[in-house]
């Protein structure tokens, strides 16, 4: 596996390996867990050529939140990399990236999909996520791209995005890794602890209770969602939102039958943990 730490380089060995291949990019931020590697199985599946990236992008953090401390761990991430034979690790530096500033960038935004859920408690977040993987996509000139079920608002955002700005990358999603007790693999699990760690598959569990009622046909939305947010209070959560959604348009279900999303939000100590469930009726 070559690692390529610069744009150029990165362009000069997409120009030769990408000829006759299917090339496909799996973006991330690193401190890699079995999440971000089934990306990459996929990806492997997918395509005969793999780009894998790591680059905590200061442009989706708020001033308050992790950027500094988020956990980083190139060299091992490496190491995993290369025993999932991925063909290239494009790991910029922050200079690479925003050369001008972070704050002097031009940025893309997708309308109204990044004001819902999470967008309401992280401001200008998702328009950080859509600038750095376009040029993401920009840089690695992909046919496929893998994104995670986990993140769903992230993934339908940035699968928006390729469509409007007619950008000829495939945007695949990849379903949400769990550890054995529900909860959602993510690097802020490792904010908790071990305490907190009991306390976290309540996030799922909740979700999963709603989504068996909906498939049962019941559709008093604020109520399931109210009574979540309530249990989440109690196990020791903060909740952002407990929301029953539509899909693809992230709204309130506008039919009582379709499938709809279970999301949810809540804290837990100093992590921030989402995850999201789907349901069919
Ligand atoms: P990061 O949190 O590192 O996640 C990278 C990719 O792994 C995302 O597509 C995410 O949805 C996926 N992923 C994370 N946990 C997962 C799990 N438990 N199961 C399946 N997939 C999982 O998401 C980002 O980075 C950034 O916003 C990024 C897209 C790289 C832009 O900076």
């Amino acid at each position: 596996m070559e690692v390529v730490k610069t744009i150029h380089e990165l362009r000069q060995r997409r120009r030769i390996q990408g000829l006759h291949k299917t090339v496909g990019v799996v973006p991330t931020m690193g401190d890699l867990h079995a999440g971000h590697l089934r990306l990459i199985d996929r990806c492997r599946e997918q395509c005969t050529f793999t780009i894998a990236t790591v680059f905590v992008n200061p442009l989706q953090f708020g001033p308050s939140e992790d950027f500094a401390s988020y956990p980083r761990a190139l060299a091992k991430d490496a190491r995993e990399l290369e025993r999932r034979d991925v063909d290239l690790l494009f790991a910029p530096s922050l200079e690479e990236m925003y050369p001008d500033g972070q704050f002097e960038h031009a940025t893309v935004s997708v309308p109204n999909l990044c004001d819902e859920l999470c967008g309401a408690n992280r401001p200008r977040h998702f328009d950080g996520v859509t600038t750095v993987v376009i040029k993401l996509f920009q840089i690695t000139q992909p046919d496929f791209a893998f994104f995670g079920e986990k993140d769903w608002q992230q993934l339908t955002i940035i699968q928006r995005m390729t469509k409007q700005l007619d950008i000829p990358v495939e945007v695949v999603g990849v379903p949400t890794c769990r550890e054995a007790d529900g909860l959602a693999m993510s690097s802020r699990n490792r904010y908790l602890s071990p305490a907190e760690r009991g306390i976290a598959p309540t996030l799922f569990l909740t979700l999963r209770e709603i989504a068996m009622n909906l498939h049962e046909g019941i559709t008093t939305y604020a109520e399931l969602e109210e009574s979540a947010t309530e249990k989440l209070r109690d196990a020791g959560f903060k909740p952002d939102y407990v929301a029953i959604r539509d899909p693809s348009t992230l709204k309130a279900p506008a039919s009582a039958d379709g499938p709809v999303r279970v999301f949810g939000a809540a804290r837990l100590g100093r992590a921030r943990l989402i995850d999201n469930i789907g349901v069919t009726r």
